[in-house]
């Protein structure tokens, strides 16, 4: 079933040098269950897409059409350095006033499943960048979203805990079994994590191509191990070097 669809969407923004055109008739779906990855350069548009799935705005052009209901992780984490993080991961149920002992009990859950639990009574600013990131996803994912919007969750950590955050949250998403879109500007990162990449031009955005991702491996450090891996990064790099 297909949960989301961008059909020619344009958007344009007004600023003080002018009109700034951002996407460019910009078109694709997301069936339900896909983990969708949007690439593109810095500045493309791709935290413009993930704004307009969640209605914060609106296109200038063409259609939005979204079935079901958005858990947002931004592109910082946006902890609240004073709460700690049991209350930071409620931050989202108090605000929809659904504070249910069903709720509670589903995100205790998942701060014991994902190793937070011990930590619960911690502040943000004693966590390892890693540790925040899975606080924020355990926030998104407490309201009980149906699609999962990550803008860049891994691009503030270090290399190997960036692998290491990865096959995480991939187990997260995969256990959770949730539609997710993943923006990122890094290939590889999308090859390993993806059933589908969406190849963005820099702005205004324009869809260059869209790359279904089949790789018969578990975890995304096993996917980046498989032969297969390899020919979609060279398949997907000279679509993006012929920009
Ligand atoms: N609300 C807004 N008003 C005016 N301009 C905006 C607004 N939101 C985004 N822009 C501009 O639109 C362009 C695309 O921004 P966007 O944040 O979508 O890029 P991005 O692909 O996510 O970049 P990055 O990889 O750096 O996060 C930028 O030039 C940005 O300044
Ligand atoms: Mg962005």
């Amino acid at each position: 079933m297909k949960v989301l669809e961008f059909e020619n969407v344009s958007k344009r923004f007004c600023n003080q040098q002018g009109i700034l055109q951002v996407l460019d008739h910009v078109s694709f779906s997301v069936q339900e269950g896909e983990i969708v990855a949007i690439v593109g350069p810095s500045g493309a548009g791709k935290s413009t897409i993930l704004n307009l799935i969640s209605k914060l705005i609106t296109p200038s052009e063409g259609k939005v059409i979204v079935n079901g209901n958005i858990g947002y992780m931004f592109q910082r984490d946006c902890l609240f350095e004073w709460k700690n993080i049991y209350q930071n991961v409620l931050l989202g149920l108090e605000i929809q006033k659904n504070k249910t002992q069903e709720n509670k009990s589903r995100v205790e859950r998942m701060l014991k499943e994902y190793g937070l639990w011990e930590f619960k009574d911690a502040y943000p600013n004693q966590l390892s960048g890693g540790m925040r990131q899975r606080v924020a996803l355990i926030r998104t994912l407490a309201v009980h979203p149906d699609i999962l919007l990550l803008d860049e969750p891994f691009a503030a950590l270090d290399y190997q805990t960036k692998l290491k955050v990865s096959e995480d949250i991939y187990k997260i998403i995969q256990k959770e079994n949730k539609t997710t879109i993943i923006v990122t500007h890094d290939v590889s990162e999308a090859i390993s994590l993806a059933d589908k990449i969406i190849i963005l031009s820099s702005r205004p955005a324009q869809v260059k191509g869209i790359f279904p991702i089949v790789i018969d491996a578990p975890t995304p450090l096993k996917k980046r191990q498989h032969q297969e891996f390899q020919r979609y990064f060279e398949s997907i790099w000279e679509v993006i070097q012929n920009e």
